[in-house]
């Protein structure tokens, strides 16, 4: 048995297991049920009294010390295991976030309003769901202008005094500056607006627009023209002429629709003008004297202009789309065509 217990020592000292199933089996091979050292057990049992002592003793240490083999080796396994997993390669390149991209009507809503906020103008903003009011009675419709009906304007409550509904134009912005600021005013008012059209090429339920207003004592229409004419040099190029229709809207008078010389053909006509080298860009006027009174202005002592324009218009003109609906679907292959498209 001394024999036995000498040998062990020596196997354990000798003993190699490299992974958590070889150290498994060498506990198995020691201190199992059928182990070596279980079996070194059983016999102790019928040694002589007399070397009970020193062989229970030694027995002792050498189940002390095949546990104390076992977990070294376990934990050697432990670590090598978790070694061999694939190392993370840190010269890997990274994952590539794909860039997103300014939508081609926020870039234009943005040159619009940076190049009237060059000559002075303040931004002014207002709600999307507006009253009659401000969207027609103080802009002078007369009650029964075809816009204040149901095909042509979302209501939202249909309360006759004053009903709300989704603002059909930006306009109402300007009512609401003129209410709330101190003269004289300039500001540009882009927005959502929102009317009861069919979806077609030419046409949305949804667009945007940026309104313009100005007033101060002794502007004229020579002030709205000149104002014009530099917007659209800084929007479609220096060479760009405008000329001016009249027209007609309720809150303006004279009214003008202004018309840009087309860009792509310079004026020599072709399908994007129609032939007839003009684009149409915008409506404008001099504020109506009873628009100014309705917000407590004394048009004896003011006058102003305002201008309206749309920006998917003024979009689509500049980069040639000719469908508006591209600039709702949201097709990335649209959209990324206008990522480098930021500058003014
Ligand atoms: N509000 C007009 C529209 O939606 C655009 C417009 C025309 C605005 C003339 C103006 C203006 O301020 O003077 O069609």
């Amino acid at each position: 048995m001394k024999d036995t217990i000498e040998k062990i020592f020596q196997d354990l000292s000798q003993l190699k297991a490299a992974t958590q199933k070889e150290v498994e089996e060498a506990r198995i091979r020691f201190l199992g049920k059928k182990g070596e050292i279980t079996a070194l057990m059983e016999q102790f049992r019928s040694v002589a009294p007399e070397l009970k002592r020193e062989y229970g003793q030694k027995l002792n240490e050498l189940k002390k010390e095949a546990l104390a083999r076992i977990e070294e080796l376990k934990a050697q396994a432990c670590q090598a295991a978790s070694s061999d997993a694939p190392a993370e390669d840190l010269t890997m390149p990274g994952d590539v976030v794909p860039m997103g991209s300014r939508h081609p009507v926020s870039i234009v809503r943005q040159q619009i309003v940076d190049i009237f906020r060059k000559f002075g103008y303040d931004v002014a903003e207002g709600p999307e769901i507006e009253d009659d009011y401000h969207v027609f009675e103080a802009l002078n419709f007369p009650p029964n202008h075809p816009a204040r009906e149901m095909q042509d304007t979302f209501f939202v409550s249909s309360g006759h005094l004053n009903p709300l509904l989704l603002r059909t134009h930006t306009s109402s912005v300007q009512v609401r500056t003129m209410e709330t600021q101190p003269l004289p005013i300039r500001v540009v008012c882009p927005g959502r607006v929102f009317r009861n059209e069919a979806i077609s090429a030419r046409a949305h339920c949804i667009f945007h627009q940026v309104e313009g207003l100005y007033i101060d004592k002794d502007v004229t229409f020579a002030d709205l023209k000149q104002a014009i004419l530099l917007f659209a040099r800084e929007m479609f190029g220096p060479e760009t002429q405008i000329r001016m229709r009249p027209s007609y809207f309720p809150f303006t008078e004279p009214s003008a629709e202004v018309d840009v010389s087309c860009n792509i053909c310079k004026g020599k006509g072709c399908n994007i003008c129609k032939g007839t080298g003009w684009l149409e860009i915008m409506g404008c006027g001099m504020v109506d004297p009873n628009v100014l009174k309705a917000s407590g202005i004394d048009p004896e002592q003011y006058s102003g202009f305002a201008f309206g324009m749309g920006v998917e218009r003024i979009a689509m003109l500049k980069w040639q789309v000719n469908d508006l609906r591209h600039y709702f679907e949201n097709d990335m292959r649209f959209l990324a065509q206008f990522a480098t498209a930021t500058e003014v």
